[in-house]
């Protein structure tokens, strides 16, 4: 693969290679000299169009970590302010010479589009309610090193799935390594031809949740409901939320995890979220920089030679 677009098309065999590759990097990650050489002197471009704490921060210190230059476009004051078509600027960016390009966009496929312009590699960093595959990969990981494995494993996604891009890359990639995936969401909030998609839907959550080996929690992405359908939060947090009462259904030991950013009693109770054996939320956060890291290697091999350099 050039580009990583979507977990859609990633095989078994691809997602195996980065989860192994990953974990390489998580010792590594944790001392006090972070620094390889595995990329000195290439060049990653940053483009987000949307808000990120995680993944922004992510792709930054994982690209430094492998010795990359790195560059954090900033959208509020670039050109496209000015009328500049995203295809301009992507044509403007690629005459730079950059090795990876991170984009992050609202509309659902403007990142495909953009990586049909561009000579380097294309990471999508989340577009509108399409995909976010380096979310569902550092999902995954996270899940390995806990559980040992994703095959088998019952995996309830609840919230709001319907635009949620987190959801349909854990859904392609959790089928794909043969984990059973649920969603449990209200009617309104559950896309139509989501078992298309290889989920089993659930209306009610004591029901979805139900023997689950991990629950992931959604954010209610008020951003993109036009209107018709915003709940109150008490109500939500009735049906929908998380917490002990509900997390009972699950198994004993089931992880809890949430892609952040977070709303503490909305979708989640703030002791659920904070369970300390339970809860891998910050765990997450932390594979999200492997995850990143062997995903940059992969896709900008070491010219002449290929391969990590040290390591
Ligand atoms: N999970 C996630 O994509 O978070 P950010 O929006 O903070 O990057």
């Amino acid at each position: 693969h050039r580009h990583l677009l979507g977990t859609q098309n990633l095989s078994r065999g691809d997602i195996e290679r980065i989860l192994d590759l990953s974990e390489r990097f998580i010792d590594q990650n944790r001392q006090a000299n972070k620094h390889r050489t595995d990329l000195y002197g290439r060049t990653q471009i940053n483009l987000f169009f949307e808000n990120s704490t995680r993944t922004l921060t992510s792709f930054e210190l994982a690209g430094k970590r492998l010795g990359i230059d790195v560059i954090n476009m900033n959208t509020e004051v670039s050109s496209t302010k000015k009328g500049e078509t995203l295809i301009d600027t992507a044509m403007t960016l690629n005459a730079m010479h950059p090795d990876v390009l991170v984009v992050r966009h609202p509309d659902s496929g403007a990142v495909d589009l953009l990586a049909q312009k561009m000579d380097c590699a294309v990471i999508n960093a989340g577009d509108g309610k399409h995909e976010h595959p380096t979310q569902a990969l550092l999902d995954a990981l996270t899940i390995r090193q806990r559980l040992k494995r994703l095959e088998g494993l019952t995996v309830a996604i609840c919230g709001d799935v319907a635009h949620s891009r987190v959801a349909r890359s854990n859904i392609h990639l959790l089928n794909t390594m043969g984990a059973h995936v649920r969603v449990i969401a209200p009617p309104t909030l559950l896309p139509t031809g989501i078992a298309r998609l290889g989920a089993t839907p659930f209306i009610d959550m004591r029901e979805g949740l139900k023997d689950a080996d991990v629950v992931m929690m959604l954010r209610l992405q008020r951003e993109r409901m036009t209107g018709s359908f915003l709940p109150s939060v008490r109500e939500y947090f009735h049906y929908y939320g998380l917490d002990h009462d509900k997390l009972a259904c699950a198994k004993p030991d089931a992880l809890i995890m949430h892609p952040g950013p977070m709303n503490r009693g909305v979708e989640i109770d703030t002791e659920v979220a904070d369970d300390i054996h339970r809860s891998v939320i910050r765990e997450q956060v932390e594979m999200g920089v492997a995850v990143r890291m062997a995903v940059l290697l992969l896709l900008t091999p070491k010219q002449g030679n290929g391969g990590p350099a040290n390591g």
